[in-house]
């Protein structure tokens, strides 16, 4: 094989795209979701929540809460993250999260 040859070759090889390959990305399942309640904010949220972020964030938040905090905080993924729910779900889905998730629950030492 002439050293010329070899040259060509590496030229060629080095020159060769990469074949592309497809990516496989397997996500974690999701585990976290919103308790299931006869209340209509259960629904609501389900419809509005989940969009953007896991049922984590409201998981995680302290169950001593006020309704205020609900309010605030829906408040603000509407104002300021740009949640797209109306103005309307509002008031159901603070009265869910409060009763579920914050201090008005009815059982407290539930986990
Ligand atoms: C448009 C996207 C979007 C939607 C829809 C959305 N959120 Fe959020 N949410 C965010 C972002 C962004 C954050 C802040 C994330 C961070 O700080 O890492 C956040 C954070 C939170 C937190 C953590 C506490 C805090 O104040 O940061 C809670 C609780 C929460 N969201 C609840 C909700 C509830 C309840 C709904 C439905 C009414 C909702 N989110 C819908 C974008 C959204």
């Amino acid at each position: 094989m002439s050293s010329r040859f070899l040259v060509a070759l590496a030229f060629v090889s080095a020159c060769t795209p990469l074949t592309a390959t497809a990516l496989q990305v397997e996500l974690p399942a999701e585990t976290a979701s919103y308790v299931a309640s006869d209340l209509p904010g259960y629904q609501l949220v389900q419809q509005n929540c989940l969009i953007c972020h896991s049922a984590q964030y409201v998981l995680t938040q302290p169950r001593t809460l006020p309704r205020s905090y609900w309010e605030a905080t829906v408040g603000k993924m509407s104002k300021v993250f740009g949640a797209p729910f109306p103005e309307q779900d509002t008031a159901a889905m603070v009265d869910y999260l409060s009763k579920t998730y914050g201090a008005e629950r009815p059982t407290p030492a539930a986990p």
